[in-house]
């Protein structure tokens, strides 16, 4: 199948990498003459897991970067749309990247083509295409718009794209669904994951997985509603981790006592910073906000964004707590990235609270394995860069974390006492356990498990408050 993805975005060129993996001729078009001019050289924009070797398979051959919407849609059966939405200051998403994309596709039909929604629009807006690609002179039988999602997680994209837990096809005719289900036959007959060259997949990947066939409009809500129930269960956790610290119970106990049960399930139960990112911040703004122009009041979801929030405002608390005042503190930070396993810092948490620290005062000796050349260019005085967890402990007051890398949990212990003014540990991810912690001489903060201080100490924090 010859398929164009317009947006080489985390979506657009993991999206179409795959597709060229899955044996598509692939055209992904950019407006970014310097993106794809570092595409074509060969480059790798984003840090994900698997990428850069499909990229290398399939550059030049079954992959071509164009900057030439109208030719690229010509050429290809199936057109996907991968560009950003961002939100507006109301917190719609802004659809004008789409709409000019509509606009740019409706010259290139001559023939029957499908318009396909990779980006999380809001519910109605594949009625919105369809309407500006026939303003725009394309005959009404010669394309189908569809909505076909993609739940992949940075870090973890690339295998997210080719072991799926379902394949959402959403689509309101025969035809339409037929060439969607067509193009991803080899996920879901299974052929893809017979060859020898494969990308090896995860653990409890479902294979051949599932394709659910919707109409266009129910995918476009699965896409919204899945991202909402993910948030609303990590600011759940997040929540009841409150009320573990308030009486002094552990969430971590909590979450195996819930999350056992199969019809909660253990996953997206981590209790933390909250939730940050390209997606859910975002996509929850959109949802509360198309859900408000159909009539609905959604209100649950206003109660997660003051949760995901909160969580934050909880965690500066928790180090003011700590260490009394902030002003002229130095405090190593380890993580500046959203989550672990990515360079992107969109929405990221760990930016949110190294800015509020730098605004009381402090100053930061940061560390990200991944994200620090992204976050020079959003955190710029009092903050260094420094190249190891130890340096970044090294003579400060406090070492924190933000960010869960897998590396910041095997860290070398009492290197890090060594290095640090004073052995205080206040971890937003719950990577440790808080008694090998006091072992180690730590005195450390977690999210929702009671302080933990190093045997010989009083008990309490430095304002002798009981409870963080
Ligand atoms: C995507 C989806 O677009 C978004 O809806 C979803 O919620 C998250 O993932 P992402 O891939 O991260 O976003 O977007 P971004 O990194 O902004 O990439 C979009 C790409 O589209 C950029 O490379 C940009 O240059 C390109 N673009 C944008 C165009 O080619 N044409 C345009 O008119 C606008
Ligand atoms: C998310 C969705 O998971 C994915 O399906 C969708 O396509 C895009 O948005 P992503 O933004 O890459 O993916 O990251 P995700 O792994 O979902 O994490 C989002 C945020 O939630 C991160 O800041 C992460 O640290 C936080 N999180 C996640 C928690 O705080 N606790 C958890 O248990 C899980």
């Amino acid at each position: 199948m010859r398929i164009a993805v317009v947006g080489s975005g985390y979506v657009g060129l993991v999206a179409g990498a795959c597709f060229a993996d899955m044996g598509h001729e692939v055209i992904l078009v950019d407006n970014d003459q310097q993106k794809l001019a570092a595409l074509r050289s060969g480059q790798v924009p984003i840090h994900e897991r698997f990428l850069p070797e499909l990229l290398q398979r399939h550059r030049g051959k079954k992959l071509q970067f164009s900057d030439n919407l109208h030719e690229a849609a010509r050429a290809s059966t199936a057109i996907f749309v991968a560009v950003g939405t961002p939100p507006t200051n109301s917190g719609d998403a802004d659809l004008s990247y789409v709409e000019s994309v509509a606009r740019e596709i409706s010259g290139g039909i001559d023939g029957y083509k499908i318009v396909v929604e990779k980006s999380t629009v809001p519910v109605y807006t594949s009625e919105w295409v369809r309407k500006i690609i026939l303003r725009n002179g394309a005959q009404a039988d010669s394309f189908d718009v569809a909505s076909n999602p993609e739940f992949l997680r940075e870090g973890t994209a690339v295998t997210d794209f080719l072991f799926p837990d379902r394949i959402v096809v959403g689509a309101d005719s025969d035809r339409c669904a037929a060439v969607l289900q067509e193009i991803y036959a080899p996920l879901s007959d299974g052929s893809y994951y017979k060859r020898a060259d494969a990308i090896p997949g995860p653990d409890r990947a479902q294979i051949p997985p599932p394709v659910i066939v919707t109409s266009t409009k129910s995918a476009e809500l699965i896409k919204h509603a899945s991202n909402a129930f993910l948030a609303m269960k990590i600011s759940f956790i997040n929540a009841v981790a409150s009320m573990c610290e308030s009486v002094g119970a552990n969430v971590q106990q909590v979450c195996q006592g819930i999350g056992t049960d199969s019809r909660i399930g253990p996953r997206f139960l981590n209790p933390g910073i909250g939730y940050g990112g390209s997606c859910f911040p975002k996509d929850l703004m959109a949802f509360r906000s198309v859900a408000r122009e159909v009539g609905y009041d959604f209100r649950l979801l206003d109660e997660v964004m003051r949760i995901n929030e909160e969580q934050r405002q909880r965690f500066l608390r928790k180090v003011r707590n700590a260490l009394w005042t902030l002003r002229g503190k130095r405090l190593g930070v380890l993580g500046l990235a959203f989550k672990g396993g990515t360079d992107d810092i969109r929405e990221s948490p760990a930016i949110l609270l190294v800015q509020s620290l730098v605004q009381e005062g402090c100053v930061v000796a940061a560390y990200d394995p991944a994200a620090m050349e992204r976050a020079r260019e959003v955190l710029r005085s009092n903050v260094e860069f420094v190249g190891s967890p130890y340096e970044a402990a090294a003579g400060a007051d406090a070492l924190l974390i933000l960010t869960e890398w897998e590396e910041f949990a095997t860290l070398d212990l009492p290197q890090i006492n060594r290095k640090l003014r004073y052995p205080i540990v206040i971890d937003g991810r719950n990577l440790y356990n808080p008694e090998m912690m006091a072992a180690h001489g730590f005195t450390y903060y977690s999210v929702g498990r009671a302080p933990a201080l190093p045997e010989g100490l009083p008990t309490g924090d430095s304002r002798g408050n009981q409870k963080i």
